[in-house]
């Protein structure tokens, strides 16, 4: 298995890549939901680019197994991958012919029109100390 680092959703985004099957955490959506933001702190969207660019270039059948999903207005219900293929003909961010700089200013619009996402700052501050809570106040109680 090769563990790769793909910065650009997050600083520390990373994806497995074993055998036909990779694990791309948040770097890919499904194709019909395109792609991950890249605003979030140490995102990047240049890098996010790179990243999928680099993903995109496995073998054509390869599985791109995406972190989370939740279906969309046209699909009921999560699914869990897709392949190459599918997102080089479907991902209308990263379809094959999509000029980088386009998608790099088109998504960097997008992004300044999202809110925070439900908890973001709960979970960085947890995040940010490797998986612990902050330290315990004088109630005796960690509070984020
Ligand atoms: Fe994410």
């Amino acid at each position: 298995m090769r563990v790769m680092l793909f910065p650009g959703h997050t600083l520390g985004s990373i994806t497995y890549v074993c055998g036909d099957a990779a694990f791309v955490h948040d770097t890919l959506m499904q194709p019909d939901v395109r792609t991950a933001q890249a605003d979030f702190p140490g995102g990047n969207i240049k890098q996010l680019w790179d990243s999928i660019q680099i993903i995109l270039a496995l073998p054509t059948e390869t599985r791109l197994f995406v972190g989370h999903d939740y279906g969309t207005e046209d699909r009921e219900g999560p699914m869990w991958g897709a392949t190459v293929a599918e997102h080089k003909a479907e991902n209308q961010h990263v379809k094959d012919g999509t000029e980088r700089e386009d998608r790099i200013r088109r998504r960097d619009a997008r992004d300044a029109t999202l809110p925070l996402p439900d908890r973001i700052l709960a979970a960085l501050q947890i995040n940010l100390r490797g998986g612990r809570l902050p330290p315990a106040e004088d109630d005796s109680r960690a509070h984020l």
